[in-house]
C-alpha cells in the first residue's frame, strides 16, 4: 500500500482533525502517502486534494471543525459520478480511502467499495447516532459546549427567576439532550417523542418553584420538538411564560475535549491498520470502551430499523 485518501463529510465534528492526524501518523510509519480530498465528496468528484504531511496536519490537531472542509454532497449519490470517482482513484493509485462522517457519509464509502475501492469509515458526528459504537467523534465536545453555554445562560435566568426551554442538536437522536440535561440537572429532559406531556411539564415547574429553585430548565432534543413549539403549547396550557432558545452551531464548534482528541488519534490509527490488513467496508467503533471495528452493513441494518 503506497497511497491512501481521506475526506471529511457531513456536519463537521470536533476531533475530525485529530483523526486526520492519527491517519497521517500511522500511514507515515509505513511510508504511505496520504491525500486529503477537500470539501468532502465534492473534492473526490473534482479530484481536488492536498498532500497531508505532519507539517500540514499537526497545527490543526487540537482545533475544532475540519481543516480539509466538508459538505453534504447530493451529486455523489449518482451512480455515474461514483463510477467516475472509482476510476480516477484507481488511475491515481489511491489504494484505500478513509471517510470521516456520519451514516450518510458511510453510504458513499460503501458505494465506492462496491466499485473496488477499499474503504474504511470513522464515525465523526456530534449526534452520537451511529449504531454499534458507544461514541462518535465530537459528541463529548458538543456536550461540553452545551453545558458551559447553558451554565452562563442560567446565571441570568436565576437572577430573573426565568423559565427556559433550550433546543439542542442531535438530528433524530436524543443523546445530546440526555447527557446535557442530566449534567445541567435540568428540571425536564425531552429526548424522545414520549417524553413530552404538558401536564407533567406543569407539575415539574410547580415542584421546582415550590423548592424555591430560582430558574426552571427544560432541555429538548431537536428531533422531538422545537423550543418554539414547546413555548407555544406550554404557555397556552399552563400560562407560565417560557424563554425558548435554539442553541445552534455553538454546539458544533470549539476545540475538542481531550477525549475527542484521543479518540480521533485512535480511530485514525485503527483505520489505517485496517486498510493495511486489506479490510474494506468497515468502520471504526468503540465497544466496551475499546477501539475496534464493525461492518458498514451491520450499522446500516440497525439504522434502517
Ligand atoms: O449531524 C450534525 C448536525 O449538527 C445535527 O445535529 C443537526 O441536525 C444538523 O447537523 C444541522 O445541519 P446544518 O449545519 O447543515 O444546519
Amino acid at each position: 500500500m503506497k497511497r491512501i485518501g481521506v475526506l471529511t463529510s457531513g456536519g463537521d465534528a470536533p476531533g475530525m482533525n485529530a483523526a486526520i492526524n492519527g491517519i497521517v501518523d500511522e500511514a507515515r510509519k509505513h511510508n504511505i502517502e496520504v491525500r486529503g480530498y477537500l470539501e468532502g465528496y465534492a473534492g473526490l468528484i473534482a479530484n481536488d486534494y492536498i498532500e497531508l504531511t505532519p507539517e500540514v496536519v499537526k497545527p490543526h490537531h487540537h482545533v475544532g471543525g475540519t481543516f480539509i472542509g466538508t459538505s453534504r454532497s447530493e451529486e455523489f449519490k449518482k451512480a455515474e459520478v461514483q463510477a467516475g470517482v472509482a476510476k480516477q482513484l484507481k488511475q491515481d493509485n489511491v489504494d484505500g480511502l478513509v471517510v470521516i462522517g456520519g451514516d450518510g457519509s458511510y453510504h458513499g464509502a460503501y458505494s465506492l467499495s462496491k466499485l473496488g475501492i477499499q474503504t474504511i469509515g470513522i464515525p465523526g458526528t456530534i449526534d452520537n447516532d451511529i449504531p454499534l459504537t458507544e461514541l462518535t467523534l465530537g459528541f463529548k465536545t458538543a456536550v461540553r459546549n452545551v453545558v458551559e453555554t447553558v451554565d452562563i445562560i442560567m446565571q441570568s435566568a436565576s437572577s430573573h427567576k426565568h423559565l427556559y426551554c433550550i433546543e439542542v442538536m442531535g438530528r433524530r437522536a436524543g443523546d445530546i439532550a440526555r447527557w446535557t440535561g442530566r449534567a445541567l440537572d435540568a428540571d425536564g429532559i425531552i429526548a424522545e417523542p414520549g417524553d413530552f406531556d404538558v401536564k407533567r411539564v406543569k407539575e415539574t415547574i410547580e415542584k421546582s418553584q415550590d423548592m424555591n429553585k430560582r430558574y426552571q430548565l427544560f432541555i429538548i432534543a431537536e428531533g422531538v420538538m422545537s423550543a418554539q413549539e414547546f413555548k407555544e403549547v406550554v404557555e397556552r396550557e399552563t400560562g407560565y411564560p417560557i424563554h425558548p432558545l435554539l442553541l445552534g452551531h455553538i454546539q458544533r464548534g470549539g476545540n475538542p475535549v481531550a477525549e475527542d482528541r484521543i479518540l480521533g488519534l485512535d480511530f485514525g490509527e485503527h483505520a489505517v491498520a485496517l486498510l493495511r490488513e486489506g479490510k474494506t467496508e468497515r468502520c471504526t467503533a468503540v465497544i466496551d470502551n475499546k477501539v475496534t471495528d464493525v461492518s458498514f452493513e451491520e450499522t446500516f441494518a440497525l439504522i434502517e430499523k
